[in-house]
């Protein structure tokens, strides 16, 4: 259990079947650059976004990585968590050092020393911030974050029969780093980049206008998270979401049920297009 410990989304590990045409789409509409490359791979890297682009299916997160700045805490974590998973070290990509387990649904979870922020390049801001899956068994999946991981539960939310579609989990202050929904099978939700203001929310739909690309949900502002989104879609579908205002919670925070209803996905509506 980590729940002591705060971690960040540091970077994460997208497969894909089209590297060459979800690279060009990384580099050009997401500001990112090459920064490593290997026979099945590539790394890019923007202004506080990392992404790896590996040779494998559609809409398959590989895996993601949460870190933090100090070595103790990584080395505290593995203490924490190897009674529990069994665990692999790992030197991985940005020059991040650390250990590795598996969920329930195979995605590997990277825990690492973080290197140093890579604020300094150019490009529309936007921190990647948190990464959601679907999974067709959705109570294991939140059940394993919050309890074997450790991860606080900041909201869930419930389908009409009471079942559980989506949980949303924390690993240092902001509202959720990771969530689970519930889905046909394992796949890739979305990624999410944090803003630092509304006019950047602005700014990144003008950009992806330059390129056509057209909002594929939102703008809206959640109820769950409460903040303010839209999403567009990369070559494989997956979805990149932009976003700004999320949610700050305190550890003791009560964690939030919604039901279903458009207000726990977007308080402004259903947002419709009108043709
Ligand atoms: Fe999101």
């Amino acid at each position: 259990m980590l729940q002591d410990i705060k971690l960040h989304l540091d970077h994460i590990a997208i497969e894909t079947p089209q590297r060459a045409a979800m690279q060009e789409f990384y580099c050009k509409q997401i500001d990112l650059s090459i920064v490593g490359e290997g026979a099945d791979f590539v790394a890019l890297e923007g202004r506080e976004r990392r992404l790896i682009l590996v040779d494998g299916k559609s809409q398959k997160l590989r895996y993601f990585s949460i870190a933090s700045e100090d070595e103790a805490d990584i080395a505290k974590a593995r203490d924490l968590m190897a009674g529990h998973v069994e665990i692999a070290d790992i030197s991985g990509a940005f020059g991040s050092e650390g250990f590795c387990f598996t969920d329930p649904d195979g995605v590997e979870i990277r825990i690492v020393k973080s290197s140093a922020p890579n604020n300094t390049h150019s490009g529309l801001p936007g921190r990647l911030q948190h990464v959601v899956v679907a999974s067709a068994q959705p109570v294991e999946m939140g059940d394993f974050y919050q309890n074997v991981v450790g991860m606080r539960l900041s909201d869930y939310v419930l389908e009409e029969d009471d079942s559980l579609m989506a949980s949303f989990l924390r690993s240092d202050a902001e509202h959720h780093s990771f969530a689970v929904f519930k889905g046909d099978m394992a796949v890739l939700d979305h990624f999410s980049m944090e803003t630092n203001d509304w006019n950047d929310v602005r700014d990144w739909a003008d950009h992806f206008a330059t390129f056509e690309t057209r909002i594929f949900w939102g703008p809206g502002r959640h109820g769950v998270g409460n903040n303010l989104f839209f999403m567009v879609q990369d070559p494989d579908g997956n979805k990149v979401e932009i976003s700004n205002e999320l949610d700050v919670l305190k550890d003791d925070a009560e964690t939030g049920k919604w039901g279903q209803g458009y207000k726990a996905y977007n308080l402004w509506g259903e947002a419709a297009i009108r043709l």
